[in-house]
């Protein structure tokens, strides 16, 4: 079996030596062939001349051409590598290259869909100095890629995979994933996963270039994720978590309303009509707008002013199907323990789905061709 590893790089050429010689010296026991791809996005770091220095003839250096980006660099080497088996690796030696020919011969292994150099697997370690924020962005990265996998540590950027498992997903790999193994469990429908302990160490020389940006990008890739498996059931997720915050700024606005004018001294009923008009315009408007930016970005072809107005149609009727749907079951339920709240509960999940349904069928329709 051949094996080719790719390595994304931006300004790493002063760990480029060590990288090599640490492969060079894990791989030749193995009595694999390999090579190495040094996917260049360019760093006018002098890296080209520490690569010719090397003189490894195993060694390639890809000096990129735009789109630039660690996912795009990836995915390209993955698709220029000839290896039968594929390993993905960072170049500033957190992942060990020693654990190369572990990851291999899991890989090898044809149970095995997709193999991660795991911090998280029973075994593995992470280098002492993590600060408690980095440790939380972390940890809930992990939590949101629950949504499509248990495995320890879908983070990781050390993978190794056979060729053949790659080309299930052809066309599909999508390179804003710079959490290719996230990407590659998901679109290549990978089942078995296996994890090779390792111990992450800090990067040895260089800056890294992981700040808010990539987790901004990395919470998109999870949505792209999540609609690519799960369709309309994840725009409906979508429109729920837009329907909470709505119901956070309903009793903003209804609290600071209504406190306004009791202090300005209106009336009990004129204060509470008014507050509960206000608050549910207020959040119908907030909803619509997050709405048209991300339930139905793909969808927002009506002028602004007639979607908005669509959907504020759409959200009364629902909001009487709401109140229809409760009061029916609550009469039916009046002597079960809770009977009214479940009611309640249910007649907020009728008016949810109605007006998931206007709102798709009515407000943000793709324009027929
Ligand atoms: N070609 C290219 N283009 N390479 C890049 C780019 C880019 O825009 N940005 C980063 N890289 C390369 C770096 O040179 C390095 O080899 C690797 O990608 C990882 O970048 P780091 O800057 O070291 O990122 P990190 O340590 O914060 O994150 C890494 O480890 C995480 C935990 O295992 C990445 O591998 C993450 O995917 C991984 O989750
Ligand atoms: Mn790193």
């Amino acid at each position: 079996m051949h094996v080719s590893i790719v390595v994304p790089t931006y300004r790493e050429a002063l760990n480029i030596p060590e990288l090599t010689k640490r492969i060079d010296a894990a791989m030749r026991p193995t009595g694999h062939t390999f090579d190495l791809w040094l996917m260049d996005d360019p760093s006018n770091d002098g890296v080209e001349k520490v690569v010719r220095d090397l003189g490894y003839s195993w060694v390639h250096l890809v000096t990129r051409t735009p789109p630039r980006g660690l996912g795009f660099a990836v995915l390209e080497g993955l698709r220029k590598a000839p290896g039968d088996i594929l390993v993905v690796m960072d170049a500033d030696l957190s992942h060990p290259p020693e654990r190369i020919p572990d990851l291999v011969s899991a890989a090898e292994r044809p149970e095995n869909d997709l193999v991660i150099g795991s911090r998280y697997a029973p075994g593995g370690t992470i280098a002492g100095d993590w600060s408690l924020l980095r440790h939380i962005n972390s940890r809930a990265a992990t939590l949101l890629a629950r949504l499509f996998t248990w495995v320890k540590d879908p983070m990781s950027g050390f993978l190794a995979m056979r060729k053949d498992i790659l080309d299930r997903a052809a066309g599909d790999l999508d390179p804003i994933g710079y959490k290719i193994g996230l990407e590659l469990i998901v679109k290549c429908r990978c089942r078995r996963v296996a994890e090779v302990p390792i111990h992450f160490s800090d990067r040895q020389l260089g800056k890294s270039k992981m700040g808010l940006k990539e987790q901004i990008r990395y919470v998109v890739h999870v949505r792209r994720l999540a609609r690519w498996k799960y369709g309309e059931l994840a725009r409906f997720a979508e429109f729920g978590i837009v329907g909470l915050t709505g119901v956070f700024v309903n009793l903003l606005v209804v609290t600071l309303v209504s406190e306004q004018m009791s202090r300005m001294g209106f009336a009990a009923s004129a204060r509470l009509n008014t507050a509960i008009t206000l608050a549910v315009f207020a959040s119908m408007t907030t909803n619509f707008f997050l709405n048209r930016m991300a339930t139905f970005s793909d969808k927002a072809t009506k002028s602004l002013g007639r979607a908005y107005l669509t959907f504020v149609a759409v959200c009364l009727i629902g909001g009487v199907v709401n109140w229809w749907t409760t009061k029916r079951l609550a009469t039916e339920w009046h002597e079960i323990t809770l009977g009214l709240q479940i009611a309640a509960l249910c007649g907020v999940a009728a008016g949810m789905l109605f007006n998931y349904a206007g709102a798709r069928m009515f407000v943000f329709r793709t324009k027929r061709t």
